[in-house]
């Protein structure tokens, strides 16, 4: 049974109800964050409740619970839940109001705060071995990617793209520079330097994507945080799609082309075995 919270209350998921007059169904006005939790320690949960606090603050949305609250919740839902390794999901929106309308309601209307849990799936051996395939699509998204909000046809859109083409994910271009994947930062190697644009309103500020540049400063890989160019992408020796349960995995095609040698790379191999590793130190050491 899977066990979920829903205003205040623990319950399983079969029984979680949230109103039709939701203006997180009606809008999709609401937050989330994805955590990843391994051997039932959240990872950077800091930094996912702190991404929760910005977007609810760029929304307008008071945020219910203070940092120390959330950590508890998401805590508990661990615990209640089955699974050693797991993937917390966490929403909260504006909140069920008597009428559809699209101003905001008043202050008799309190957020709606969800949260379950999911076995966290990494990628397998066999997939970091051969790496996934991906294609490539304009950015057709609005000019707040940097909210982690649940309004999110164009990503599920461009993600279907992806396996309609029998892919892994859509890598996204806006006026020929990268943006990221549908549900993924994406990372380029070439000549021995990783690449990646810098945050701004047109991509997520991922979480993944600070932890890959934390350990490429910490351990010496050459890299640079700057506008990435499509053509860069398409001549890259290595492209790495990173996310809370995608970690880094390598996409060794891109629109049916090899990408460098068309397996996966070495700064890819090391940035993967350097992950793990951080993982294992922070597991470790609480
Ligand atoms: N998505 N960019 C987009 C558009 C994303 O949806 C995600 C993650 C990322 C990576 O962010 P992070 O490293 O913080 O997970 C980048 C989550 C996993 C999801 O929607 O399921």
């Amino acid at each position: 049974m899977v066990t979920a919270f829903v205003n205040g209350q623990y319950l399983p998921l079969a029984e979680a109800r949230v109103s039709p007059m939701d203006r997180g169904f009606l809008f999709g006005d609401g937050a989330y964050e994805v955590i990843p939790v391994y051997s039932r320690r959240p990872f950077r949960v800091d930094e996912h409740v702190a991404r929760l606090a910005s977007t609810l603050a760029a929304m307008r949305l008071n945020n219910p619970h203070t940092a120390q609250a959330w950590k508890a919740i998401i805590g508990e839902i661990v615990a209640r839940n089955p699974w050693e390794d797991q993937s917390v999901y966490l929403q909260v929106t504006r909140g069920a109001d008597s009428k559809r309308n699209h101003a905001f309601p008043g202050p008799e209307v309190q957020p709606t705060v969800f949260l379950m849990s999911e076995p966290l799936v990494t990628p397998g051996a066999e997939q970091l071995a051969r790496g996934v395939a991906a294609v490539s699509a304009a950015d057709i998204r609005w000019l707040r990617c940097d909210l982690k909000t649940v309004s999110m046809l164009a990503n599920c859109l461009l993600r279907q793209h992806a396996i309609d083409n029998g892919c892994a994910e859509t890598v996204l271009f806006r006026d020929s520079f990268l943006t990221e994947g549908a549900a993924s930062s994406i990372f380029v190697c070439k000549d021995g330097v990783l690449l990646v644009p810098p945050k701004s309103h047109l991509m997520l500020p991922g979480i993944t994507y600070d932890v890959v540049l934390e350990l490429a400063r910490s351990r010496d890989m050459r890299h640079e945080v700057r506008e990435v160019l499509e053509a860069e992408v398409r001549s890259a020796d290595e492209l790495w799609m990173t996310s809370s349960t995608k970690e880094v995995l390598p996409i060794t095609t891109l629109d049916g082309r090899p990408v460098g040698s068309g397996e996966p790379g070495p700064m890819g191999r090391q940035m993967y075995a350097w992950y793990q590793d951080f993982k294992l130190t922070v597991m470790r050491n609480g």
